[in-house]
């Protein structure tokens, strides 16, 4: 069975017909090669899937494009202004090192700035409970940590 979905990713607006069963990680890297989301577990556990939706972080693994019609998506892609400048969270990233090998970046970036837009930053102790879901395997949480409490202010 198949579904219309029209979505404005990135501020950019789309429409496609699809499998009913599409992700919106799917969608994304698949018809849409938006491949700076990534894909992980694909089962909600690591969060390198991660995307805004309606400016609230969801993994985009777990959610189906047709439940994601009429929405607005932010992905990595759509973080830095038009003009090339990084956000803030992705300078802070990269001055306190939060990453290493950068696979799961894209999704702790996106997750950070959710983090701070849900008011979920507060300490040291609520942005690593907020942040648990996004894995690393290379262990820079501590960078990533530091990298949002600058990026908070
Ligand atoms: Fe979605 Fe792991 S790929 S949470």
């Amino acid at each position: 069975e198949s579904v219309d979905v029209s979505l404005v990713i990135n501020g950019v607006t789309y429409e496609r017909r699809l499998d009913t069963r599409t992700s919106l990680l799917d969608l994304l890297r698949e018809e849409l090669d938006l491949t700076g989301t990534k894909v992980g577990c694909n089962h909600g556990q690591c969060g390198a899937c991660t995307v805004l939706m309606n400016g609230t972080r969801i993994n985009s693994c777990l959610t189906l494009a047709a439940m994601a019609d009429g929405a607005r998506i932010t992905t990595i892609e759509g973080v830095a202004s038009a003009e090339g400048e990084l956000h803030p969270m992705q300078a802070a990233f990269l001055e306190h090192d939060g990453f290493q090998c950068g696979y799961c970046t894209p999704g702790q970036i996106v997750s950070a700035i959710g983090c701070v837009k849900e008011g979920h930053a507060t300490s040291e102790a609520e942005i690593r409970e907020y942040m648990s879901g996004n894995l690393c395997r290379c262990g820079a949480y501590k960078g990533i940590t530091e990298a949002i409490m600058e990026a908070r202010e």
